[in-house]
């Protein structure tokens, strides 16, 4: 079939198979461009492992390092003229170019909160891995079931205490307006929010992987984080999500505990803002996203997801050194976003944002871009127009 980007909102409701392997394609040309890293990862389970952040911690660790990669994630195959997500697509990618590679991957599609996937992901790890000595936890999503209570909870992306007004922009469409958010009138929103983004399924997940047995020693596990800047406050880090990612953090210290008589350890990394399917859903953030990139570029230092995945694992997670953490235990790869230069532009260029102004002081063009190649689009090496085979298989999923 012929597929074309089909938008609402914030959302494509479509994915290209050939354009979501191009952008697999770049992204193991850096991890290569980058060499091997040095006493990395070997057996490595990527819990959220088929988009942003996951998909590219799950190339790093094998086309960086050799690894054998499980991958867990919740996508939908393609049907008869319906393409599939674009994480299932890249994770047929993944697992085509590993296995040429003569790389082990497998995959498991299905819900990472229930104890179900949780037991087949770890059959699967004694079946073939025996042990695994990373896991990556990577999961963003908008909901969970509770595996113990079958209770729902569904997050919410709302300001604590009182209404928040400041700019946003329509992405599609470069309008620069303003939006009021209006606070949680109530605990509940914000504890289902710890629900879902919260540690205790990271928790859950390691306490699983410990008792079964399948966790190596000196075993490391890592979960991503966000803090950025003052002005996105309200919405983010002071906000119902920053309260998940309060109790994410915390859980380091449970985990740790845990792990202890393994000799392993665990960290968060507080990650750069980037494009990914989740972040374009936060009101506020897609404009400081297409300022700060406009900065960063001009810099030199922007990079994406890949680069920033390549550079925790090579210069921290696996550096050899002792691992520099911030006040709060916290690995800093948001490092370049969080400089004071960077900052002091970014929140003069948003005091002057407007609709008119926006194409030309921002990088909303990029935005765009970005967005648009997460679903396989927007490549230059792919004709848009001809045919294309929308019944990709996951090579490992039968
Ligand atoms: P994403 O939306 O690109 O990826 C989410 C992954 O979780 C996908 O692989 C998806 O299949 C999987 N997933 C969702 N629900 C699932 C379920 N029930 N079962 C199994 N898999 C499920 O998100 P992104 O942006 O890569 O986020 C990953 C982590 O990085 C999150 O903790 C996020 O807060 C954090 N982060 C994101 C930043 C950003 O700017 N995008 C910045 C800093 C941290």
């Amino acid at each position: 079939m012929i597929i074309k980007p089909r938008t609402r909102g914030f959302i494509c409701l479509t994915s290209h198979p050939e354009g979501t392997l191009q952008n697999i394609k770049n992204q193991i040309d850096y991890v290569k461009s980058k060499g091997k890293i040095k006493n990395g990862p070997k057996k490595v389970l990527v819990i959220g492992a088929s988009t942003g952040f996951g998909i590219a911690s799950r190339i790093t660790a094998a086309f960086g390092s050799d690894a054998a990669t499980i991958g867990v994630f919740f996508e939908k195959p393609a049907a008869e003229g319906k393409p599939g997500t674009a994480g299932w697509y890249n994770s047929a990618a993944f697992e085509k170019e590993a296995h040429a590679s003569g790389l082990y991957a497998k995959s498991i599609n299905g819900d990472a909160f229930s104890d179900e996937i949780k037991k087949q992901t770890i059959d699967l790890i004694k079946k073939d891995l025996g042990q695994i000595d990373l896991v990556v936890y990577s999961l963003a999503s908008p909901r969970r079931t509770h595996p113990k209570t079958g209770v729902n909870y569904a997050s919410v992306l709302k300001p604590i205490g009182q209404p928040f007004t400041n700019k946003t922009v329509d992405f599609h469409t470069g309008v620069v307006s303003d939006i009021t958010i209006n606070p949680v009138d109530n605990d509940e929103d914000i504890q289902n929010t710890i629900a879902v983004m919260g540690g205790e399924d990271w928790k859950f997940w390691m306490e699983d992987l410990k008792e079964a047995g399948v966790l190596a020693e000196g075993v490391k596990t890592v979960a991503y984080s966000y803090i950025g800047p003052e002005l996105t406050y309200p919405i983010y880090r002071n906000g119902t999500i920053g309260k998940a990612k309060d109790d994410l953090e915390a859980t380091v210290t449970t985990i740790n505990k845990l792990l202890k008589d393994l000799n392993g350890i665990s960290y968060v990394s507080v990650n750069k803002a980037l494009v990914t399917q989740s972040s374009s859903a936060i009101p506020v953030v897609p404009l400081y996203i297409s300022l700060l990139y406009k900065v960063m570029k001009q810099k030199g230092i922007h990079e994406g997801c890949i680069e920033q995945m390549q550079r925790l694992f090579a210069e921290s997670l696996y550096s050899g050194e002792k691992i520099s953490l911030d006040e709060k235990g916290r690995i800093r790869i948001d490092d370049l976003e969080m400089r004071e230069d960077v900052q002091k532009e970014v929140a003069a260029l948003w005091e002057q944002a407007t609709t008119e102004n926006l194409e030309a002081i921002s990088d909303i063009e990029g935005y765009r871009n970005d967005f648009f190649n997460l679903f396989g689009f927007n490549f230059e090496e792919i004709d848009y127009d001809k045919d294309t085979n929308e019944l990709v298989n996951v090579d490992s999923i039968q």
